[in-house]
């Protein structure tokens, strides 16, 4: 389903420059397809091209910009099977979420072209004080220039979408750099861009090795850098980015907590999910688990059983729910992590074992805190559960985090809702859900280690434009 190779994309055009990046499937470990690696050379020609390219980007007229993400959309929907088949080979991804996956960067194009033609100024009342008298303020946004783009493995598709898209509602042009893993997405994206009436240079998709994968941080004829991948990474880059703002979407060990009012059929389904889909690889993956005294032992047993039940297997079985983990590195660190758990006194509920890259769905209770399952980012199928008994407590062990990216609470009570949303140290609380709920319009990011500003296209247009006050004096 995969093409024999991949080129990538400098100035808006396809080259096929060498093989040098073998890409696997994830499943099966052999490999898949082979896509051209950018050096530092054609980085720095992409630069320049986004350079040359600002000007024209930012002339396009709103409803050239939506036309164009339109266009996307379009394509997207024709080419919808094959992006998902495409998701499923290269990152191991179920083809269930595949699919949804696709969805996800379908609306993520179609709110664009809607944001597009809404990328509004204000009228500032100036007159504060005598010596103001007859003048008027307006702004309006203009576009930052070129961006500078780095996208994860975890959703090779949408979170690349969710720079590029608010990219071009902007009228920014970009760079991206895609993740060395997973790079087929973006280079699909990239092949329905270079349909487009874009002005030339206002692209460059360039996977690449790490040497000249720096000028994507350091350069400074880039004017932002939007960054999606792990914490270590992404403040290593913040630190090096210049005058730069940055963006980053890091990870996060995400809380949920089932009170004692909460329905716990539906607690229970929306955790198995919420923990284990993609193989928990997601920055809001269920991780930590807080389940009252007084429903613990049933939703023990209930989710215990109904995490058994997941199905295992290749991602392109449509019974598959849970398929491999990027890597059989990746497998291994969590095993490590598990053992260390149980080690340390924690029970292992279910799973726990490892065949190559393929970890069974894994239940851990009463893991003490040091152990690196509960206080680092899993990104993978574990989570860990721990009975409370008072909601304010439950709350301060939320919070007991490094990180911060979304937080679940399972509740009906509305006192107890807005509590939490007033305590949490997150980016985003969800009532009656898990974490690991997202649409695509909404403000997305985290607090603490979990990174800094948010996506969600209105969100990203902000950083990707900047205000330009206009004053009118009437004598
Ligand atoms: C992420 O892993 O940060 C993205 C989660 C999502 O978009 O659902």
């Amino acid at each position: 389903m995969l093409k024999e190779a991949y080129p990538y994309y400098l100035a808006n055009e396809a080259v096929y420059a060498n093989k040098d990046l073998e890409v696997t499937d994830k499943y099966s470990g052999e490999v898949a397809t082979y896509v051209a690696m950018a050096d530092a050379k054609a980085i720095d020609q992409g630069i320049a091209a986004a350079v040359d390219a600002t000007s024209a980007m930012a002339a396009l007229a709103p409803y050239e910009r939506q036309a164009i993400l339109n266009h996307c959309v379009k394509r997207f929907q024709e080419r919808a099977e094959e992006l998902a088949m495409a998701l499923c080979i290269e990152a191991g991804k179920p083809i269930k979420d595949s699919r949804g996956e696709v969805s996800r960067l379908i609306d993520t194009f179609r709110v664009a072209a809607e944001e597009a033609v809404r990328i509004e100024g204000e009228v500032l009342n100036l007159e504060i004080s005598a010596r103001a008298k007859g003048y008027r303020g307006f702004t309006k946004r203009v576009p930052i220039g070129p961006c500078s783009f780095i996208s994860p493995f975890n959703f090779p598709l949408n979170l690349a979408a969710h720079k590029v898209a608010p990219a071009i509602a902007a009228g920014c042009p970009f760079v991206l750099k895609p993740a060395s893993r997973t790079p087929i997405g973006a280079l699909i994206i990239g092949e329905v861009l270079a349909e487009t009436d874009l002005p030339k240079g206002a692209f460059s998709i360039l996977p690449c090795h790490r040497e000249g994968a720096d000028l994507f941080t350091v350069d400074e004829r880039l004017k932002l850098l939007s960054f999606t991948g792990s914490p270590a990474v992404g403040w290593d880059l913040k630190a090096r980015a210049g005058k730069k703002p940055v963006v980053l979407e890091l990870g996060g060990n995400a809380a949920c907590v089932v009170d004692s009012d909460a329905d716990l059929e539906d607690a229970v389904a929306r955790i198995v999910f919420g923990a284990f889909y993609q193989s928990g690889q997601s920055c809001i993956g269920v991780q930590r688990i807080y389940v009252h005294t007084t429903l613990y032992d049933k939703f023990k047993q209930k989710l215990v059983e109904k995490t058994k039940g997941l199905r295992m297997g290749d991602p392109r079985d449509e019974d598959t729910f849970i398929g491999p983990v990027i890597s059989e590195g990746e497998a291994k660190r969590l095993e490590n992590w598990i053992n260390e758990g149980v080690e340390r006194g924690g029970t292992l509920l279910c799973g726990g074992k490892r065949d190559g890259a393929m970890l069974e769905p894994t239940l851990l209770e009463n893991v003490p805190a040091g152990c690196n399952i509960v206080e680092e980012e899993a990104f993978g199928p574990v989570a860990v559960l721990e009975p409370f008994e008072d909601f304010d407590t439950v709350l301060e062990k939320v919070n007991q985090s490094t990180f911060g990216l979304q937080a679940g609470i399972f509740t009906r009570d509305l006192y107890k809702a807005q509590k939490a949303w007033d305590v949490l140290e997150v980016g985003g609380v969800v009532i009656g859900d898990v974490p690991s709920w997202r649409v695509d319009n909404m403000p997305y990011g985290g607090v603490k280690d979990s990174g800094l500003g948010r996506e969600g296209i209105r969100w990203a247009i902000r950083d990707m434009t900047e205000e330009r006050l206009l004053v009118i004096r009437t004598p």
